[in-house]
């Protein structure tokens, strides 16, 4: 099969597409016909290897010490058809139209792509897209989660950071169906799009800082995570929750302390690849109540340039590649 393969850590130069034996699935696994599958910035940050320290040695060790040795086909979501299952298969049949997370393995950004049938994966809804439905696992799943740890009320002040991406163009859509006034920080063209799908303030972290003004947020759902923690804290107003969508060491023991000894909380949790979010994310499109924001299209030989885009900070929303 053809997929996109990383030959070292690094640049975008270094993803080749090249032929690679098809995978076989084991005896609970399904074959999928990828039809399409995305480029995001977290496979950006592990062909960088840029991975914070608490988690640097054992993913590195893990995916190979000097060079990619395991896991070299990125790419976390995927859409297509089963086209073959393994015997102990119950869930699914050829022919099914599906789609899902690659989960830690990754390995979406290829024609083929063996998956087990218990976690992270579901039956396509009829009326949403592939296009669409690939744009789910990461962004949708990742914002429905945080956002209802921040349990939003509609009299909440809710800042979004980083808002204009995968995860944050969900997030934006699916706050302001809460009633509570949204303000995004994002930069150049994402903000007119941003205020398209729901922000009701948008503010151009290149321009203004938003922890110097006397505005305070009930909420902070803080996407790009790269702020500054005390000034985002500075931001929150009494009874605040502080989200992050990544976190370090140092973070995680701030946090702790932040909870402890203020009014403020702050919420540190990671989602996982639940099948019931997958569903409500697709059905949330299906009945038109949000809709993906694809910035563009690409062909699997066109991955390396969607790389080098997204290096660019040229993505809006999520990047979508049509594989077959
Ligand atoms: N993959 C996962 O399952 C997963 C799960 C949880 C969290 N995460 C992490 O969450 C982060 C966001 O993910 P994503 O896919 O939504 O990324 P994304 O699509 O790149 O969106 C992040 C957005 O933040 C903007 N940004 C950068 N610096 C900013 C700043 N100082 N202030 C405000 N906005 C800023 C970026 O714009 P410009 O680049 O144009 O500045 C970009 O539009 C990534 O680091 C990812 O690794 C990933």
């Amino acid at each position: 099969m053809k997929a996109a393969v990383l030959t070292a850590y690094g640049s975008a130069n270094n993803i080749k597409i090249k032929e690679v034996p098809d995978p076989i699935p084991e005896n609970n696994e399904l074959l999928i016909k990828i039809h399409t599958c995305t480029v995001s910035a977290a496979d950006c940050e592990v062909r960088r290897f840029d991975i914070q320290p608490l988690f640097w040695l054992p993913l590195r060790l893990m995916t190979g010490l000097f060079k990619p040795r395991k896991n070299k086909i990125l790419g976390q979501e995927f859409a297509g058809e089963v086209i073959a299952v393994g015997a102990g298969v119950r869930h699914f049949r050829i022919g099914d139209l599906v789609f899902g997370s690659g989960g830690i393995q990754m390995g979406c950004q290829a024609e083929y792509k063996c998956k087990n049938e218990i976690t992270g994966i579901i039956h396509k809804p009829p009326g949403i897209t592939f296009e669409e439905a690939v744009t789910i696992p990461l962004g949708g799943l990742n914002a429905l989660h945080y956002l209802r740890k921040a349990n939003i009320t509609s009299n909440d002040r809710v800042l979004i950071i980083g808002a204009g991406g995968s995860i944050g163009t969900y997030a934006v859509q699916l706050a302001s169906k809460t009633g509570a006034h949204i303000t995004v920080v994002e930069s150049g063209e994402k903000l007119e799009m941003l205020k398209a799908i729901g922000a009701n303030k948008v503010i151009d972290y290149k321009k203004e800082d938003f922890w110097l003004s006397k505005t305070k947020y009930d909420v902070i759902f803080d996407v790009s995570v790269k702020t500054g923690y005390s000034k985002c804290i500075s931001a929150l107003a009494t009874n605040g929750r502080y989200i992050p969508a990544d976190y370090s060491l140092s973070l995680l023991l701030r946090g702790f302390m932040t909870t402890l000894f203020t009014s403020n909380k702050v919420i540190i949790t990671l989602a996982g690849d639940k099948n019931e979010d997958l569903l409500e994310v697709a059905k949330l499109i299906e009945n038109k109540n949000i809709k993906p924001v694809i910035g563009k299209t690409f062909s699997l030989e066109e991955i390396p340039e969607a790389n080098r885009q997204i290096e660019k900070g040229l993505k809006q929303g999520s990047f979508v590649v049509r594989v077959s």
